[in-house]
């Protein structure tokens, strides 16, 4: 079993700009951020999957055209009570829904349980931040954390004591 979901991945350039656009609101969280290495935006979350259905998984990926989508994030703000600090967008792009709704209904069709609740698309930045700090948006220019979405990935995540370790193990399309 390998715990797998589907996301968007930074490259090394948009990493480091959401992590100079996010430092502040951070330091103000306290608390353990998600390491730089870490970040993502989540498209579908499939949760544990036995190693044979691996290939199914990656099958229906194939089968979703990554249109080029770009989405700005333009707020950071702690969502409900007691819950996460993330990076969102107050304006979903209609080309990423239509990519992750397109993912999401390959993977129904291929017979994997997907949460239906509605995409929000975020980074996570801390998980359980020791204070709220109010909404802003990044403090960078908006023009860094315009995510232009040529792809997306399939990872797996391992649980360790430190905390999550991601691995990418699939580009879509191939790169
Ligand atoms: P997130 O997208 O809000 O950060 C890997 O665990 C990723 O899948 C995380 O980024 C996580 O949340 C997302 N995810 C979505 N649903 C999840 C669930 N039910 N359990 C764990 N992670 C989930």
């Amino acid at each position: 079993m390998r715990r797998l979901f589907f996301a968007l991945w930074p490259d090394d350039a948009l990493r480091a700009a959401v992590v100079a656009a996010t430092a502040e609101a951070l330091a103000e969280a306290g608390g353990r951020p998600v390491p730089p290495e870490n970040l993502h935006v989540t498209l579908a979350f499939l949760g544990d999957v036995a190693g044979e259905r691996l290939a199914d998984a990656v099958a229906a990926a194939r089968t979703v055209t990554a249109a080029t989508a770009r989405q700005r994030f333009d707020r950071i703000a702690c969502w409900g009570r007691g819950g996460p600090l993330v990076l969102e967008a107050t304006h979903p792009d209609a080309a990423l829904g239509a990519l992750q709704a397109s993912l999401a209904n390959a993977l129904f069709a291929a017979d994997f349980q997907l949460e239906r609740r509605e995409f929000r698309p975020h980074v996570t930045l801390s998980r359980r931040p020791l204070r709220r700090p109010a909404a802003r948006p990044p403090a960078s220019p908006g023009s860094v954390l315009d995510w232009a979405c040529a792809g997306f990935v399939l990872a797996a995540s391992e649980t360790r004591p430190e905390g999550s370790r991601y691995t990418v193990l699939e580009r879509f399309p191939p790169g």
